[in-house]
């Protein structure tokens, strides 16, 4: 598995060059391609990454990383980032990993994300692989979660003894649908809910897919 991400992870960065400001993904796969990323900085490109969790935030600055904050730079050229489902019309769901709302704010304002996954991750209808992470606020979650479950799912927090909390302050509920028929208005419903902060459907976000297989990695563009 490692290696097909590592594949992922080596092709998408053969996008970056010199002089871009980047969105760094999150997650077990993106590791790979910050890790390029640092390489490619210590042989002298001039780089700046726009982390999208403290995790990779700490992994940039261990590898020397120039980063800056979003307020501060008018575009990212290109986002590399991971996903836990992607279905043919490179629409997504992401947030496995908890950071869903800083990458959701990078990938909007990104002129490139391109997606790295491992083929398991590909999916015919989003919601049949795994549950859809929703990001609450603590206060009042129980109420926000039961708006929620009127959506149609069984909704479960994550995180069984004590709560998993966001790097935003923020609580998840992990919301298994029997497959998301209709992505756009759900995410809709959702975000008009009060207490939710974000979903982690990832609508007309992903300019490139590029999927790591047994014996080659594909490169979609959308
Ligand atoms: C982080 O919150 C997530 O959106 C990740 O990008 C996603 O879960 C993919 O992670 P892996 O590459 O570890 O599967």
């Amino acid at each position: 598995m490692s290696e097909m991400k590592i594949k992922a992870a080596r092709k998408a960065v053969e996008y970056v060059k010199d002089g871009m400001i980047l969105g760094l993904g999150t997650g077990s796969t993106t590791k790979f391609a910050v890790e390029e990323i640092g390489k490619l900085v210590s042989n002298g490109y001039d780089l700046v990454g726009i982390p999208t969790s403290i995790e990779t935030e700490k992994q940039a600055r261990s590898l020397n990383i120039p980063l800056t904050e979003l307020e501060c730079v008018d575009r990212i050229d290109l986002t590399i980032d991971g996903a836990d489902e992607v279905d043919p019309n490179f629409n997504l769901i992401k947030g496995l990993g908890g950071a869903l709302l800083r990458e959701k704010i990078v990938a909007y304002y990104s002129v490139n994300e391109i997606i790295i996954v491992d083929e398991s991750k590909i999916v015919n209808q989003l919601g049949t692989r795994v549950s859809l992470p929703v990001e609450v606020t603590q206060f009042s979650h129980k109420k926000t979660k039961e708006s929620i479950e009127k959506l149609g799912c069984v909704a479960q927090l994550r995180g069984s003894e004590s709560p998993f909390i966001t790097d935003n302050g923020n609580m998840i509920y992990d919301c298994k649908f029997e497959g998301i028929s209709d992505p756009y208005d759900l995410a809709l419903k959702l975000n008009s809910i009060p207490g939710v902060v974000e979903n982690g459907l990832f609508l007309d976000l992903a300019s490139h897919v590029v999927i790591g297989t047994k014996n080659e990695t594909k490169v979609l563009e959308k």
